[in-house]
Formats: structure tokens, C-alpha cells, sequence
């Protein structure tokens, strides 16, 4: 699906570059999400071809002129505000408590920094861009990955009265007030051209929001996002509708019954954008 689009700020939209799903026939018994994507795998692998790295005692080093440096070239540090990372971890994985918006001081250059889901969690993202480019080594590169608010489809099929259009637009405009947004992957592109960084690539997809599609693997990616969202629509609510947009906690669980019920609905073809941006700082 990427396509590169270097050096560029304009492009289609999401809408122009992607078909829109077929729909699948909405069974008039049940509706188990996972009974219908039994055709998958739940463990398909990667294969080793992608790294030509050379392995050694449980450590990759650098194929190219092997054995001429020392040290392994796969140290993996992860960040977050909150201690919440497993503790069971490889050797070469380090997490640390940080906020990333503060200035970073980290010691070394990083080869590739890849940031999933943090939309509506950065206020500054331009700052953040410049921290990163500062923070890789030239050559290196940064990857991002953010949904986009609010819940969209390509006919019409998910009103705009409905709980799950309204609770998504709401999220949205929250977030702006908090002075972020949950919109920000729409201007990633942008934003990494103006830091410097060069080999702009947007790849947009959509993630859709229960079952309704016809294609196997959209159908799968529904199914795994809808769980997600079910489950998690009251704790990503919470803040944003309290205090920002000054709601009772009562109201809010009334709403996010019926934002549940529209999400399985599956005679609304809804689905997320979903960004990936990455880009290049130059050699
Ligand atoms: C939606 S979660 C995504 C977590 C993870 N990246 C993933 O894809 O599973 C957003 C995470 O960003 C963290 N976060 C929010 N603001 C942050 C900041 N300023 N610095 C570092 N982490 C932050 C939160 O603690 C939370 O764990």
C-alpha cells in the first residue's frame, strides 16, 4: 500500500486511494465476530529473510563486512509515562519512565524510533519531530501509526445522529481542546517535511469497525479492533468527556452503551483511517 511520496505535501485522500470494502451479508442468526475469521492463522510468522543480520549467541550483529565491530546492533529502548511494560523481556530491551515531551537526553543516536497510537497523547508534535530528527542517526528513520478520528464509511451507512459518529466527533474536539487532537496522523506528513526529514511516505489504510466487510482479512481486522474499542470505549472516554467537555460520569455510561451497540452494528460499514507515516532523516 505505500507509496512514496517524498518531498511532497499534497496527496490524495484516504478515501481516493483505498477501494472501498464490499460488504458481507449480515447473517439474521448471531453475530460471533470470530466464528466467521476461523479460516486464520493465529500464528502466521515473519520470516528470517527480512533480517540479514548475522546471529550469534542469541544477539544480531551488522552483516555488512561482518565481525569488524564489536558490539550487537539490536538494543531496543522503549519510553513511556507510566511503568506498564512487561518485565519478562529479551536482554537488548530496556524500558524507561519519560515524557517525550520534554526535552530529550538520550546519549546515543537511535537508527529508528517508531511511535504506535499516540495520538491525542503529544501536544506538540512539530516539537516532537524536531526532538526525533536530533535524536537519529543520519540515514535513520522514524515510523508512526495513528487512527483517525471520527469513525468514517464510504456510503453514507453510519449516520451522523448515531452514538458511535457523535462519540467519535466528540473525542475528537476534546482532544483539541486539550490542545492535541485525535486527527493528528492527518498531518504527520506535513509535519516531518517541515523538520527536515526527507523520504515522506504516508500509507493509509482502514481498519473497520466490526465484521461487516466481506474481505477475509478486513473482516479479521474488524473483528480484533471491535474488541478493542468495545472493551475499551469507557476508559478512553473518561477524561475527555468529564473534563473537557464537562459531562457526568452517569451520562457518559448511558451513552457509551448505545456507542457499543452501534459499533457491532454491521449494517454500518464504519471504519477508522489509520495513518502509517515514515520518513527518512537525510544521509
Ligand atoms: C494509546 S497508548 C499506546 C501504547 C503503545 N504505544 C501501543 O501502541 O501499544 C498511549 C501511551 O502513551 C503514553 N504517553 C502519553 N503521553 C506520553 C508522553 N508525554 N511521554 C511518553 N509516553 C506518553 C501513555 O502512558 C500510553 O501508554
Amino acid at each position: 500500500m505505500a507509496e512514496n511520496t517524498s518531498q511532497s505535501h499534497s496527496g490524495p485522500s484516504a478515501e481516493e486511494r483505498l477501494p472501498t470494502p464490499a460488504a458481507d451479508p449480515v447473517p439474521e442468526d448471531g453475530d460471533s465476530v470470530f466464528d466467521e475469521i476461523s479460516a486464520y492463522s493465529e500464528t502466521t510468522s515473519l520470516t528470517s529473510t527480512i533480517l540479514n543480520y548475522r546471529r550469534e549467541n542469541g544477539r544480531t550483529y551488522h552483516a555488512y563486512k561482518a565481525g569488524s565491530y564489536i558490539l550487537p546492533n539490536d538494543n531496543v529502548t522503549g519510553v513511556d509515562l507510566s511503568p506498564i511494560q512487561p518485565s519478562f523481556v529479551p536482554p537488548n530491551v530496556s524500558f524507561f519512565v519519560d515524557d517525550l515531551e520534554a526535552e530529550w537526553t538520550y546519549t546515543r543516536p537511535f537508527d529508528f524510533i517508531y511511535m504506535r497510537a499516540m495520538t491525542g497523547s503529544i501536544r506538540d508534535w512539530p516539537k516532537m519531530f524536531r526532538q526525533a530528527y536530533e535524536n537519529l542517526s543520519p540515514g535513520g528513520y522514524i515510523e508512526l501509526m495513528d487512527p483517525i478520528y471520527p469513525v468514517t464509511s464510504d456510503d453514507g451507512t453510519v449516520p451522523k445522529e448515531s452514538a458511535v459518529f457523535k462519540w467519535s466527533t466528540l473525542m475528537n474536539e476534546a482532544a483539541h481542546k486539550l490542545g492535541t487532537g485525535l486527527d493528528s496522523g492527518l498531518r504527520y506528513k506535513d509535519q516531518l517535511i517541515d523538520a527536515g526529514f526527507t523520504n515522506v511516505t504516508e500509507a493509509p489504510y482502514k481498519w473497520p469497525m466490526n465484521t461487516w466487510p466481506k474481505d477475509l482479512k478486513l473482516k479479521e481486522l474488524g473483528a480484533w479492533g471491535n474488541v478493542n474499542l468495545v472493551g475499551g470505549v469507557q476508559g478512553l472516554s473518561m477524561f475527555l468527556f468529564t473534563k473537557m467537555l464537562g459531562w457526568s460520569t452517569d451520562e457518559l455510561e448511558v451513552f457509551c452503551v448505545d456507542v457499543r451497540k452501534d459499533m457491532c452494528n454491521k449494517e454500518f460499514h464504519g471504519y477508522w483511517r489509520v495513518n502509517v507515516v515514515y520518513a527518512q532523516k537525510p544521509e
